[in-house]
């Protein structure tokens, strides 16, 4: 039986104390980032008060407790994901850095002017930008998998561009604007039908949905601590190990190499080490521990019908209400997109705003998703496992009491 209220008081921002604008938080923008339970807040303070050292470089106890403590992150990480190897997992910085990580390190090394990447209007500039660059550095070609009538990313489109000159396809499981959880195993398939690499974007899905990269059969994976309760600045890049093997580090520096010399002879170490140049974020790996053993405790499965309870609850409740334009109605997650026809995106946030209710307004970082959405701006609610539907019926109050925006404020 799913608590959410037992599960709530985990959260030290859910503690009842946490206002804005003088009215109790309701916080529904966790597409952007999640609020962390006292595991993880303990598990980064234990690092910085009981177990301060350097990682992989001490000959001393200490060091060793904290080595100790990453390799188990890094098990515990391949556990969650299904990973055949913890070899197999890289900690990054975040999403972000791991699809630069992939850009950097495979794709300007095995693309040429000749390859082409596949992508998708619908994705996050961290799953744009970094191909724009491979594309600038190497001449290799862009291009998009159609998107259908509503938005989905189906493998029909994907077998309408697809060509020998693909060698890398990257798409998000779960767009953070619509939420729509795209077919990525078929797409992995056709992708390899091609000799390409199906590089997944998990930033929106690992948190939410059971993420399994042996089932999906994709080659790399990217994902963020701070969406899955864990600590800022950690994520995760997965990857194939023989692909691992092949790419480039795209930091070089201390604790990645095992000798060098003065003419420049460099010998790196093996997949993950390779990639993982300087000081790790140590307090970071050990509170991500910590995220996925809490998600573990309560169940990815319990948590992905939680939000889809949610979100079947808030468009029952919304449907009848007018000049509401809902722009994923049969979206799959918590995700839930929308604009008040008449009433700019930022305004309606502002709203919201003002009754102590945290959304996401603007194109939230996918900008070519505009030309698709036909409105410059939406307004994005996004719930997590801490999500009650007392906090939705806050938010479809506002939308039904709202009216005309104006009125609202001038009243
Ligand atoms: N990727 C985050 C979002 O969608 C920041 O809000």
């Amino acid at each position: 039986m799913y608590d959410v209220y037992e599960i709530r008081k985990h959260f030290p921002m859910l503690d009842g104390t946490k206002k804005m604008q003088g009215e109790d938080l309701v916080f529904l923008d966790n597409a952007s980032t999640t609020f962390k339970p006292y595991e993880v807040i303990d598990a980064v303070n234990h690092y910085y008060k009981d177990i301060t050292s350097n990682s992989h470089r001490g000959d001393y106890d200490l060091a060793y407790e904290v080595d100790v403590e990453i390799e188990k992150t890094r098990k515990t990480v391949a556990r969650f994901i299904n990973a055949s190897s913890h070899k197999e997992v890289v900690f990054t910085a975040g999403t972000s850095m791991s699809i630069n990580l992939i850009a950097y390190g495979y794709g300007l090394k095995f693309l040429t002017k000749d390859d082409e990447i596949l992508i998708t209007e619908a994705e996050h500039a961290s799953n744009v930008l970094p191909w724009f660059r491979v594309s600038e550095l190497t001449g290799c070609k862009i291009n998009y998998i159609p998107l259908d009538e509503t938005g989905h990313i189906t493998p029909e489109n994907l077998r309408k561009v697809i060509s020998n000159k693909t060698k890398i396809v990257s798409v998000a499981h779960i767009g953070n604007v619509l939420g729509y959880i795209n077919p990525i195993k078929e797409l992995a398939d056709i992708t390899h039908e091609y000799g390409a690499v199906l590089c997944c974007d998990g930033a929106q899905s690992v948190p939410h949905i059971k993420t399994d990269v042996q089932e999906l059969g994709i080659d790399f994976l990217s994902f963020s601590g701070h969406k899955m309760c864990g600590p800022t600045g950690i994520g995760v890049l997965w990857g194939k190990y023989e692909l691992l093997q092949k790419m480039d580090p795209f930091m070089t520096g201390g604790g990645m190499n095992a000798k060098f010399d003065m003419c420049g002879d460099v010998a790196y170490l093996d997949a993950p080490s390779k990639f993982e140049a300087g000081t790790e974020n140590i307090a970071g790996i050990i509170g991500l521990r910590a995220a996925v053993e809490f998600l573990e405790s309560i169940g990815i499965e319990n948590v992905a019908n939680h939000e889809q309870n949610l979100r079947k609850y808030f468009m029952e409740q919304i449907k009848d209400i007018p000049d509401l334009k809902i722009y994923n109605p049969d979206g799959a997650t918590g995700i839930i997109t929308f604009n008040r026809i008449g009433v700019f995106a930022q305004d309606e946030a502002t709203l919201l705003n003002s009754k102590g209710i945290a959304v996401r307004s603007g194109q939230h970082c996918a900008k070519i998703l505009v030309d698709f959405l036909k409105d410059v701006a939406t307004v994005r609610i996004s719930t997590y496992l801490y999500t009650t539907k007392e906090e939705l019926d806050k938010v479809i109050k506002e939308l039904k009491d709202g009216g005309d925006i104006l009125d609202v404020y001038f009243k």
